[in-house]
This record gives C-alpha cells, sequence and structure tokens, in this order.
C-alpha cells in the first residue's frame, strides 16, 4: 500500500491510500475515526452487492458504521434535491460536526456526498472511498465536489478535501467493461498532459486497463492518482494554474455530456472533449501537424463510437460559454502545444469552434 499526506495552505489537510484489498481503516487512521461518533456509508443504489459488500470489509465487526444513505444511479444523483435529502437524513439519524460520511461509489457517489458533507453543518469530514477505474484515477481525489443545475455540469460545488481517500483496486474487479473504457477517457488524459513518465506507464498499461487486467489497472492508478494529488497540493483551489491541467478536454467534454442528457459516459464525453482540443489546437497552429497525429493516435484504443449527442452547435456554444472556467471570456478551453505543454485559450473564432465541434463528434 502507498500512502500520502498533503497539507493545504488554508491549513487543512488530506491523506490517501492507494493499494489493495484493504481492512480495518479504523486501526489504521485512528485520528480520524477515533473523534467521529456517528458514521454515514453513502452509495449507489444501482452498484453491485459486492462493492456493498467490500466497503464493510474496510471495517471490523466491531466498528460497522452506524448508517447507509443510497444514492439515485449515477449522475441522476448529482442534484441539489439530493444533497439536501442525504443532508436532512445525517439531521434525522443525529449526525453532529463531529460525524464523518464516507463515499463509497463512482466519480457521482464522490461528488454528490462530498458536496452534502461540505454544506452539512458548515462542513463535516468526509472519506472518499472511489470504486470505478475513473474515479481512482480522478474523480475521487481533489475535492471538487458538486451536483449538476440548469442542464450543465457541476454548476453548483464546493472544494471540500477529503480526509482520507482511499483507492482499492480490489473495487475495479466487479467494474463492467464500459465503465473501463469510460476510465480510458481520463486515462489517455494524463498520458497527455503528464510528464513524459506518465505518458509511458499509460502507453503501456493502456490496452490491459481496457482489458481489465489487474497489474495493469493497479500500474494506472498509483500513477495517476499520484500524478493527481501531486498536482492538487501544488494548486488546491485551482487558483494558481497548475491544476488547470487536469481540464483538458473537459469544456467540450462537459458539454457533449450534458447535451447527450445521461446516455454519455462522462469518460467519452471527455475522449471526445480531448479529440475537440487537440482540432482546435492543430486549428490555431499552436499544434503542429506530426504532434496532433501523434496525440489523436492515443485516443484510437478507445474505439470511439459516434456519440449519441444531436449536433446542436448553438446549444454547445451556450453551454461552453457559460462553463465556470470562461472567466468571463466568451469562451476558455485548455489546448495543447505538444506532449505535456498545455495551453490556455480564451475567446477562439465561431468558425473553428465549429470545425473543431464536428470533427469531435464524428
Ligand atoms: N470531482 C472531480 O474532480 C471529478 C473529476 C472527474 C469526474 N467527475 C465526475 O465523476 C462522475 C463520473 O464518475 P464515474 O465514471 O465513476 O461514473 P458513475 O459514478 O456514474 O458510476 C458509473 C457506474 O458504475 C457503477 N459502479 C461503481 N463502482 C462499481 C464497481 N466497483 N463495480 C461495478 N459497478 C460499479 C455505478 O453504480 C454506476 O452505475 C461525473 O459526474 C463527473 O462529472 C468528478
Amino acid at each position: 500500500m502507498k500512502t500520502y499526506s498533503y497539507s493545504f495552505r488554508n491549513e487543512s489537510s488530506m491523506k490517501a491510500a492507494l493499494g489493495r484489498d484493504m481492512r480495518d481503516l479504523p486501526a489504521q487512521y485512528p485520528e480520524l475515526f477515533a473523534p467521529a461518533d456517528r458514521v454515514c456509508v453513502v452509495t449507489g443504489s444501482d452498484a453491485p452487492p459486492s462493492l456493498r459488500a467490500r466497503t464493510l470489509a474496510l471495517f471490523p465487526e466491531k466498528a460497522r458504521p452506524h448508517a447507509y444513505y443510497w444514492l439515485p444511479p449515477s449522475e441522476s444523483a448529482k442534484t441539489l434535491e439530493e444533497a439536501g435529502r442525504l443532508a436532512s437524513f445525517l439531521f434525522e439519524e443525529g449526525f453532529s460536526r463531529s460525524s464523518l460520511v464516507i463515499a463509497a461509489g463512482g466519480g457521482a457517489v464522490t461528488d454528490l456526498a462530498g458536496f452534502a458533507a461540505s454544506i452539512y453543518m458548515r462542513g463535516i469530514r468526509w472519506i472518499s472511498v472511489p470504486t470505478t477505474f475513473l474515479a481512482q484515477i480522478d474523480a475521487g481525489l481533489g475535492g471538487k465536489t458538486a451536483v449538476n443545475l440548469g442542464g450543465a455540469k457541476n454548476i453548483a460545488g464546493a472544494f471540500h478535501q477529503p480526509a482520507l481517500a482511499v483507492c482499492d483496486t480490489a473495487f475495479l474487479d466487479s467494474l463492467p467493461h464500459a465503465e473501463l473504457r469510460s476510465g480510458g477517457g481520463e486515462l489517455v488524459k494524463y498520458a497527455m498532459i503528464g510528464p513524459a513518465a506518465l505518458r509511458d506507464t499509460v502507453g503501456k498499461h493502456l490496452s490491459g486497463t481496457l482489458a481489465g487486467d489487474k497489474a495493469a489497472l493497479t500500474a494506472c492508478v498509483s500513477a495517476c492518482a499520484a500524478y493527481k494529488l501531486k498536482l492538487v497540493a501544488r494548486d488546491e483551489r485551482d487558483e494558481r494554474g497548475v491544476r488547470e491541467a487536469l481540464n483538458f478536454g473537459h469544456t467540450a467534454g462537459h458539454a457533449f455530456e450534458a447535451m447527450a442528457g445521461g446516455r454519455l459516459p462522462h469518460g467519452e464525453a471527455v475522449a471526445r472533449g480531448i479529440r475537440f482540443a487537440l482540432i482546435a489546437s492543430r486549428e490555431t497552429g499552436i499544434l503542429g501537424r506530426a504532434d496532433f497525429a501523434r496525440l489523436d493516435a492515443m485516443l484510437a484504443p478507445l474505439r470511439l463510437k459516434p456519440a449519441p449527442v444531436r449536433k446542436d452547435f448553438r446549444h454547445f456554444l451556450s453551454l461552453v460559454s457559460r462553463d465556470k472556467k470562461a472567466r468571463g471570456a466568451s469562451n476558455r478551453f485548455v489546448l495543447i502545444a505538444g506532449p505535456g505543454r498545455l495551453a490556455p485559450a480564451e475567446d477562439l473564432d465561431v468558425p473553428l469552434l465549429k470545425k473543431a465541434f464536428e470533427g469531435a463528434l464524428k
């Protein structure tokens, strides 16, 4: 097991544990569990029974959680109403400022439960237990919590670091291939934005990961999670430009995901958002044709099918212009000048955006 510990400028701190078949968290982290008067496990109602069993295996018999809360499936959980319902449940169950929420599930569960923990009694501690590949390399780490609003992604949210993030790759044994492929979108992102060593690790293990190979999954979770945690430690609130790299492919990707109304998994939307960013980078002239071809080829193993998104360019434009990362510009995207060389760009021309939009959804 690898462990990490970070302190942030606002005096909060977090720990992370990456490994397989973890057991007895209360014994390993007494400083988190001993002061907790109550513990609630939050998970998705569509998760397989093995996920609940494996979550319970993180606790010894004598220290089982006091309460369980099941969220609606996947993305449909990420609403303000659901965050309110969870907060009310915690109140009815007598949860106090010393209590602990444990979010065990994919990114939708960690986003929603982390957000509810951030507003309950002005913020209580939570533990993130990401159980999808995508959430173990990305969503379950970093303290960005959010719900969707007005047909757009992650519009209401908070930075609220989990006191502990536990990435146990044994959870991935039950993950369907479609979810591995979705995680592949974020994995390719790391290969494009990260240093050469990370690119090599992803390149070596991408096809094994998509096939569910345990060693490949573990290698990618270790490398990508460690890289994300490093960026988050340097720019916890996404204010210094360091963390912005993680948004590569996400502005267009979030728009595609919202436009598909739940029919396009997050990672697949991000993969198309990456293709959008590659085409836009080539068209602005910052990415040479050879590098474009090299980076675009990294998406090939994902075998992207035509996206179930209506090709409504006006809707796309309205979503990207209202993206919270636009910062007052008419649009803002993280573009790329070559492997590991990112270049944020604002106010891109509409004809260029249209070309990238059409190319991304082909
Ligand atoms: N906060 C962040 O920094 C951040 C980063 C990236 C993505 N996200 C968010 O994460 C979400 C996507 O997360 P996701 O890809 O994990 O999807 P998800 O949370 O919708 O989960 C996908 C499906 O996998 C199932 N599942 C979960 N664990 C399983 C397991 N071990 N075995 C079998 N099935 C399992 C779930 O029940 C669900 O049906 C999006 O809402 C996205 O916006 C957040």
